[in-house]
């Protein structure tokens, strides 16, 4: 078990690049094993969610170079390349992995069977297994096809294309049901309450696959071959660049570089957020890596005040609201989070799992159902605190102990590994 010891910063300086972007790095492996011929995928993120990603798609008959490195040769074997895992493939702690493989997964024409641990093995499945259903999967699981491990029969040439309206904003959900709708003959469409991260729907394009898109509704026409139209160059991942913009808001003295970060408008929550909240944050070197905006970051300390997230931001930056909770809890006067309460079913309840930590380092946080209620505080006090198996949760209670008085112990950091592998180095290159 690992722990990390955080000492109050006096400012976060310098120019950091941090590890790819997450979502993109399993969408790139994934997409690659069906286009026609060699990707090339350079930042792929060597987290452990990604690299189970890139297992499970080399389990199913696909040759990848460099599968522990930052840049990988997929050669795909397209649409129809993949073939029968002969063991069960598992996704560790990734949600996002174990969802979008099942979308997948349901359009072949052969039997899979994805597991997780723990904690991915709590969380819920219906939501993708209902509609892949529909569309002709064979589907089993625990509870009903409700949790991992999920047996699939994948239904191949026979998969339906479907209309799906979704009761969540969830990217996950919504990539499921594409990557299955492109083994359908027909059209699949996908409805959201509000709009989620479309990475799923630009990689498509970048393979050259028409997708049209009408307010919160794409849809996707079945059996179009993938070809890249070059190397897929990922960026550095917001969600990961979120803790430092959050840490050198709230360390006095801070004035930092965050080089090459996403910066996808479905991904931006967390910057209009903190610069609503007074934080001093720019945009440089605005550009486009494969279909989706690039930019560097610079951040200086600056006195932030209260705000409310809500509605539509919600999905643009639910990643993000552990640390944002840390940035409400220096800020001057009461915070409302709401309509959060998605949050309840990730790596952790991230709910109930920031409220508890908070509370250990003297914040005055307050549960609500679907979020929480925050009153800053000039400084919070170092403490002993738990990662709850919760990758964000650790660096997020590491950023609190940054502008704390007193040493912060955050236990059980291990979990950080899942997506920001060299975070406490980074760390300590900056504080
Ligand atoms: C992700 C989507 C989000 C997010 C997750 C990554 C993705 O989940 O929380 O970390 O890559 O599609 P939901 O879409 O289920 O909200």
């Amino acid at each position: 078990m690992a722990n990390l010891v955080v000492k109050p910063s006096r400012g976060l300086r310098g120019e950091i690049v941090l590890p790819g972007d997450k979502s993109l790095s399993h969408r790139s492996v994934i997409l690659s094993a069906i286009a026609e011929g060699d990707t090339v995928i350079n930042g792929f993120l060597t987290g452990e969610d990604t690299v189970n990603t890139a297992r499970a798609v080399q389990a199913m008959g696909i040759t990848i170079e460099g599968i522990n490195s930052s840049r990988l040769i997929v050669h795909g074997k397209g649409l129809d390349g993949l073939s029968e895992p002969s063991g069960v493939l598992d996704l560790g702690n990734s949600g996002t992995g174990m969802r979008l493989l099942a979308g997948l997964l349901s359009g072949q024409s052969f039997f899979s069977v994805l597991t997780g641990d723990q904690y991915l093995r709590k969380r819920p499945m219906a939501r993708i297994v209902a509609p892949l259903r529909r569309m002709g999967a064979v589907i089993d699981g625990r509870s009903g096809g409700t949790l991992a491990p999920l047996a699939i029969r994948g239904s191949g040439r026979k998969t339906q294309s479907i209309d799906f309206t979704t009761p969540v904003a969830s990217a996950q959900v919504k990539s499921a049901v594409l990557l299955a709708g492109l083994y359908g003959d027909g059209e699949t469409s996908v409805n959201e309450p509000s709009k989620s991260r479309d990475h799923t729907e630009r990689m498509l394009r970048f393979f050259g696959a028409g997708l049209t898109e009408q307010g919160t509704i794409v849809t996707l026409r079945g059996r179009q071959a993938l070809r890249p139209q070059g190397p897929i160059d990922i960026p550095s991942d917001i969600s990961s660049a979120a803790f430092f913009l959050v840490a050198a808001s709230i360390v006095p003295g801070s004035d930092l570089t965050i080089k090459n970060v996403g910066v996808n408008p479905t991904r931006t929550g967390i910057i209009e957020i903190l610069t609503a909240m007074g934080a001093d944050i720019s945009f440089e070197n605005p550009r486009e890596q494969a279909g989706e905006p690039v930019a560097d970051l610079s951040v200086r300390y600056r006195k932030l005040r209260a705000i409310e997230i809500a509605g539509t931001l919600i999905p643009r930056t639910i990643d993000e609201i552990p640390v944002l909770s840390v940035a409400a809890s220096y800020a001057e006067g009461t915070s409302i989070i709401k309509d959060a309460s998605e949050l309840r079913v990730k790596e952790s309840d991230r709910i109930a799992t920031m409220v508890t930590e908070l509370k250990k380092m003297g914040a005055q946080v307050t549960e609500r159902s679907d979020g929480m209620e925050i009153t800053g505080r000039e400084a919070l006090d170092g403490a002993v605190c738990e990662s709850h198996g919760d990758h964000r949760i650790a660096m997020s209670m590491a950023v609190a102990g940054l502008a704390a008085r007193g040493e912060t112990v955050v236990r059980d950091t291990q979990w950080i590994e899942t997506s920001f592998p060299g975070f406490e180095q980074v760390l300590r290159q900056v504080m």
